[in-house]
């Protein structure tokens, strides 16, 4: 499982703001309920719910306990499910809790999906695997089936009449928020085999799946999706520590170039396929959020933003710069020279960006929502917080 999690890396969560209604029509603030597709940034329980169980130290910094998610708290779709959702007001985090009813879809004792379904897991790809969960760690989730998952709850919904309150009326499926999360796996779960040249060649492919879910998603009646682009994972503790690479590839604040700019390489095709995508769908808004923005620059500045520290995992076990071990992923034990070393989490994740070397810390993911959420991160561009009358995320 220790290999489960350190190529589940993905990218940050959801649920995100509000978008351009379409056509003229009014602008929408509020939306009924959201759907969320992605991995690991944005599973707020999933793969756990599938495959348990998670162990400390996640979730110590705001749940107290393993709450489904990597990290030591909330995620982006957290925060940002709270201000953009029509949840009640006491639901602080979608944490699928009786008051939110914000599930994760696998999660089948207590789970009602009024206000929505997270369909993420950890490890998941856009493209269908070659390979299985207990071989490389790659969830069985990909896109295409928790695409299924949607349409399957989409038929219950138009067929169950409420299901006793557990599910939205129908047409809450055509105002929900869509979000998109996904592809980081697609690119770092082949790193280990394939050189970046060749990995880069399948990226294409990764960008035209996401693209037609989009428009399957329109096809079943959303009308609202926003797709995450990726973010720096040559910034990545996990990655710098893992990775082949040479001190040339450094740029100037301790991240890797190739890495990198394979990132930017798979952005910008996404952003060009959903500028296609969005010509065809012209009563739809389909946004492109520039998560990669705003993370790397809390790589590179961490101190401008009240953190201390970048390329440093919070969480893990080494007194490398990165702390990160491949071997001894955070909260897993070893014996290593004949003692039992632990991967334990420093004493502040709140002065880090990266809580395990893959997923960043509660710290970062209310700094990259707080930024999301301003709209200049978003393409078309979309000022959420005005529009909408959002309070600043306490
Ligand atoms: C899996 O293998 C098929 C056939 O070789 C290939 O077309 C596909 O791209 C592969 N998928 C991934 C995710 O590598
Ligand atoms: C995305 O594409 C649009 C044009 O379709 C462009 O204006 C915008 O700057 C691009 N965003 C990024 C982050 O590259």
């Amino acid at each position: 499982m220790r290999r489960v999690m350190w190529l589940a890396t993905a990218a940050a969560a959801a649920a995100l703001c509000c978008l351009v209604a379409a056509a003229g029509a009014a602008r929408q603030c509020k939306f009924p309920a959201v759907f969320n597709f992605g991995d690991s940034n944005s599973d707020t329980g999933g793969f756990w719910a599938a495959f348990p169980a998670q162990q400390p130290p996640f979730g110590m910094t705001y749940f107290g306990l393993p709450a489904g998610r990597a990290s030591d708290g909330r995620l982006v779709v957290d925060f940002l499910g709270k201000h953009v959702t029509l949840l009640p007001l006491l639901a602080a985090p979608l944490d699928c809790s009786y008051l939110t009813k914000w599930c994760p879809y696998l999660q089948s004792v207590g789970s009602g999906y009024r206000h929505g379904a997270n369909f993420a897991t950890l490890a998941s790809t856009a493209l269908q695997p070659n390979t299985s969960l207990f071989v490389t760690g790659i969830s069985p989730f990909f896109l295409a089936v928790q695409l299924n998952q949607m349409k399957e709850l989409r038929n219950k919904v138009l067929t169950s009449n409420g299901n006793n309150g557990q599910l939205p009326a129908p047409d809450v499926l055509h105002n929900a928020l869509y979000t998109i999360d996904i592809g980081q796996n697609d690119l770092t779960s082949n790193l280990g085999s394939q050189s970046i040249e060749t990995v880069k060649q399948s990226l294409p492919s990764v960008v035209s799946k996401i693209s037609s879910t989009v428009q399957e998603l329109y096809n079943i009646g959303a009308r609202n999706i926003m797709v995450f682009n990726m973010a720096p994972i040559g910034c990545y503790p996990a990655f710098l520590t893992k990775l082949p690479h040479t001190s040339n590839d450094m740029d100037g604040y301790g991240c890797m170039k190739t890495y990198n700019s394979a990132v930017t390489y798979y952005n910008e095709q996404l952003n060009a396929s959903l500028a296609e995508v969005r010509t065809k769908l012209q009563d739809a808004s389909v946004v492109y959020v520039d998560k990669h923005a705003v993370t790397l620059e809390l790589f590179r500045h961490p101190k401008a933003h009240g953190l201390k520290y970048g390329t440093k995992a919070c969480c893990g076990h080494g007194d490398g710069a990165y702390n990160f071990n491949p071997d001894l992923y955070c909260g897993s034990s070893k014996v290593l020279n004949g003692q039992t070393a632990i991967a334990r989490a420093c004493a502040d994740p709140q002065n880090y960006v990266s809580w395990d070397g893959i997923h960043a810390t509660e710290a970062a993911n209310k700094i990259i929502a707080s930024s999301l959420m301003s709209g200049s991160y978003s393409y078309p561009p979309f000022d959420l917080s005005k529009l909408c009358h959002l309070q600043p995320i306490a």
